[in-house]
C-alpha cells in the first residue's frame, strides 16, 4: 500500500511543496483513510518520553498496576488486561491504560498512574501537542474537500480526547489470537505511535497489510464520524493488531472523538442534490449506544447509519 510511505508534513510550510503534500494526504484519505506522517512538529523528546513512561508503567508489578484498574466496560478509563488463547471471541492479547484527557472536566486523575513520577506531566504535554496536530490535519483534510479549514473541527464539536497505552506481550501461540481484533475507530481521527510492527490495515481486496513502523512517524487514521461527515468520500478503514512470540510491542493511541451530544451529519457541500445524504443525522451518543448493543453482525457499524443500503 504505497500511501503508507510517510508523508513529510514539513512541506506544508513551504509554498513550493505544500500543494504536493496536500495532494498526498487527499490521495491517502480517498484510498484507505490511513496514512503516516513524519516531521509533524511534535518534538522527539516528547514522543520518546511518552514511550518511556509507558514502558516503565507496564514494567511495574501487577499489583501496582491494578491500583488503577478500570471497570470492565467499553471505553472505561484506567488499567486493564485481557489475554484470550481459547476459541472464545473476541480475541485479545493486551494490557492497556486508557485515560480521558479532554475536556479537562473529564480528567479523572485517580486513574492516572503516579508511577513513574513524570507520567502525568508527560501525558498532559503529549496530548496537548497531539491536539494541535489533529487540528492541523483536520484543516488540511477539510480544505482538500473544498470546505473551510475549520469545518471538520467544528463538525466534531467539543473534543473528547482519549489516550490509550497499548501493550502486547509476547504470545506463545500468536496464530491463535490477536492483540486487538479488527475494528474501525469510532470517533473522528486517531493518531497512533507504534513501537515495532504489528498494526495491519484491511486493503480493498480483503487482505491484511502491515503498516510498517517508521521511526518518529505517526499513523493517522480516519474514523467513522469523518466517514459520515464527508458523506462517504473518506471511508474509515478496518484495522487490527497482531502479536508475535518473541517481543513485547507497544503503541500509544490518541483518539479525537466528538462530544456525546454532538450532532453528526454529512456536510451539505458534499451531498449530491439528486441523491441526498448517504448517512442519516445522529447524535454521537446514538453511535456509542449502537456500539455497546453490538448488533451490527458482519456489517460495519457505520453502515447501520446509512440511508443508502449500497454503502459498503
Ligand atoms: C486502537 C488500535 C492498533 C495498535 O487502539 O484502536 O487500532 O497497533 N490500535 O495498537
Ligand atoms: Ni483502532
Amino acid at each position: 500500500m504505497a500511501t503508507l510511505k510517510p508523508i513529510d508534513l514539513s512541506g506544508l510550510n513551504d509554498e513550493r511543496l505544500a500543494s504536493s503534500v496536500r495532494a498526498q494526504i487527499a490521495e491517502a484519505c480517498e484510498k484507505n483513510g490511513f496514512f503516516q506522517v513524519i516531521n509533524h512538529g511534535v518534538p522527539v523528546e516528547l514522543t520518546d518520553k511518552l514511550r518511556e513512561v509507558g514502558r516503565k508503567f507496564f514494567d511495574l508489578p501487577t499489583d501496582e498496576k491494578l491500583v488503577y484498574a478500570g471497570k470492565p466496560v467499553i471505553g472505561a478509563e484506567g488499567y486493564g488486561s485481557r489475554m484470550v488463547l481459547t476459541d472464545a471471541e473476541p480475541k485479545f492479547w493486551r494490557e492497556f491504560v486508557e485515560l480521558h484527557t479532554l475536556p479537562l472536566s473529564q480528567r479523572h486523575y485517580n486513574y492516572w498512574p503516579q508511577q513513574p513520577a513524570e507520567f502525568r506531566e508527560t501525558v498532559e504535554k503529549y496530548t496537548a501537542a497531539l491536539l494541535d496536530l489533529a487540528h492541523r490535519l483536520l484543516a488540511v483534510i477539510s480544505e482538500n474537500l473544498g470546505l473551510r479549514p475549520t469545518y471538520l473541527q467544528e463538525a466534531l464539536g467539543e473534543t473528547q480526547q482519549n489516550i490509550v497505552f497499548q501493550c502486547y506481550p509476547p504470545c506463545p501461540e500468536p496464530g491463535k489470537t490477536l492483540g486487538l481484533p479488527a475494528h474501525s475507530d469510532i470517533g473522528g481521527i486517531t493518531i497512533l505511535m507504534q513501537e515495532g510492527d504489528g498494526l495491519q490495515v484491511a486493503a480493498r481486496n480483503d487482505t491484511w497489510e502491515l503498516v510498517p513502523n517508521y521511526p518518529n512517524a505517526f499513523v493517522v487514521n480516519l474514523a467513522d464520524q469523518i466517514e459520515m461527515i464527508t458523506n462517504g468520500r473518506y471511508k474509515s478503514a478496518n484495522h487490527r493488531a497482531i502479536v508475535n512470540s518473541d517481543r513485547t510491542r507497544r503503541s500509544y493511541v490518541t483518539f479525537y472523538h466528538p462530544a456525546k451530544d454532538q450532532k453528526i451529519f454529512p456536510a451539505p457541500e458534499l451531498v449530491d442534490a439528486k441523491v441526498g445524504p448517504l448517512y442519516r443525522e445522529l447524535f454521537y451518543i446514538e453511535y456509542l449506544q449502537a456500539l455497546a448493543a453490538g448488533r451490527f453482525g458482519d456489517k460495519r457499524l457505520v453502515q447501520s447509519f446509512a440511508n443508502n443500503p449500497q454503502i459498503s
